[in-house]
């Protein structure tokens, strides 16, 4: 099937949902076919997303345009910037739109992460997380060696200075960030006090240089309501402010304070001296940040949009009040709350089973589905669910347009 056949092609209204688009001739691609149509960064054929073996990952174009476009131009009102969390979309292409709409650098959870992200000619790469084995110190100071951009996060005095021994040993000066504990005790040395220290420290070793302050408050990302989590974030992070006033009056660096989330991007300019926000979940959202509520709408986070869905087939019709999908735990996660079928009303989908997933009508059910009939699903935490697939399709208007490859899927060491 060529682009010119276009003519042939029509419009079916699929199950009661959305009007979708569909070649006259479903042909059914699978994952190989379709890589090898992508051809130099084009598709060499017009195919639906709706022919695509399942499951799969699909990403909305225009949505995650439009989420990160949002973000750049809020932040920016805001007087800071935003350094994206490549730990969400693991995909270079998506790190270099960031880049491309204003993001200062992009953040990585881990070394593989930021490997990858290297490799697929990422630079500005801020290491969020302490590594603290010999062989994790050696692997981000090899990268720091080939990547002069690359930006490491420590928490101790002693991981200061193992950092600094490996950055004299291959000759360079490393840049360097405190994680601030913002509360929650899961990273970070505490406030105040002790992190002046390891600043003074990191000042006077000979292979580091301080670029300033970390501080990720992950526990406030999710709070339900926006007031509440305003309140919350403001009086954690205040903490990291009076540390950021100890750095300053010591004449130590605070080019970057980074931290903040999705949950709490339009909050966190409000904490005096935060430079950039981390943000991660915004160019997909999830079933875990629609929950929240917004500033402008109490009941649902429509900030951003989900752009990141499941295309998943139905299997077995065959018993009352529920259908067998393709998409289980493996291709969904078990992560609550579930997945959400997108453009249905009255349903619950389920995926608790490995490889099958279960969608339950409810009284008011919107529509039903029969065997062979797809459905998209609008993914549950959408970190650990990119990282189950190898690669994601770019939709516009229901056809695909790109496949990226997600480069740093399974780096998780
Ligand atoms: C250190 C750090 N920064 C930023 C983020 C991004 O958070 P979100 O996906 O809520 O935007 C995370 C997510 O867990 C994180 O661990």
């Amino acid at each position: 099937m060529t682009k010119s056949s276009m003519s042939r092609r029509r419009f079916l209204q699929s199950s009661g949902a959305a009007a979708i688009w569909l070649p006259t001739t479903v042909k059914g691609y699978t994952a190989n076919e379709i890589q090898s149509l992508y051809v130099d960064g084009q598709m060499q054929e017009d195919v639906s997303k709706w022919e695509l073996d399942t499951p799969c990952l699909c990403v909305d174009l225009d949505l995650l345009e439009a989420n990160i476009v949002k973000m750049e131009s809020t932040v920016s009102r805001n007087g800071i910037a935003s350094r994206p969390h490549a730990k969400t979309h693991k995909t270079p292409v998506i790190a270099q739109m960031q880049l491309d709409n204003g993001s200062v650098g992009i953040c990585t959870a881990k070394v593989s992460e930021a490997e990858a992200m290297y490799k697929n000619g990422i630079n500005e790469i801020l290491m969020t997380t302490t590594n603290v084995t010999p062989t994790k110190i050696k692997r981000a100071m090899n990268l720091r060696q080939a990547n002069p951009r690359f930006i490491q996060a420590t928490d101790s005095p002693q991981n200061a200075r193992l950092l600094s021994e490996a950055a004299i040993a291959m000759g360079f000066v490393a840049d360097i960030v405190v994680d601030i504990d913002s509360g929650g005790h899961r990273t970070g040395i505490s406030p105040g006090g002790a992190a002046l220290e390891l600043a003074q420290l990191i000042d006077q070793l000979p292979g580091l240089n301080l670029r300033g302050i970390l501080c990720y408050d992950g526990g406030s990302q999710h709070v339900v309501g926006f007031a509440e989590r305003k309140k919350q974030t403001l009086e954690r992070l205040s903490a990291a402010t009076e540390t950021y006033d100890l750095f300053n009056q010591s004449g130590l660096s605070t080019e970057i304070f980074s931290g903040g989330g999705t949950g709490t991007y339009n909050i966190d300019h409000e904490t005096r001296g935060l430079t950039d926000v981390q943000v991660g979940s915004y160019v997909f959202m999830d079933a875990q940040y629609i929950d929240i509520g917004g500033e402008t709408n109490n009941d649902v986070y429509s900030d951003f949009a989900a752009s990141l869905t499941i295309l998943t087939t139905v299997l077995n019709d065959q018993y009352e009040g529920r259908v067998t999908t393709d998409a289980g735990a493996k291709a969904c996660t078990i992560n609550r709350p579930w997945a959400r079928v997108k453009g249905a009303m009255g349903m619950s989908y389920t995926s608790g089973s490995d490889e099958f997933g279960t969608l339950r009508y409810e009284e008011n059910a919107s529509h039903s589905y029969k065997v062979g009939d797809k459905l998209e699903l609008i993914v549950s935490h959408c970190d650990p669910v990119v990282n189950l697939y190898s690669q994601m399709y770019a939709i516009r208007d229901d056809r695909v347009e790109a496949v990226w490859q997600i480069a740093a899927r399974g780096m998780s060491a």
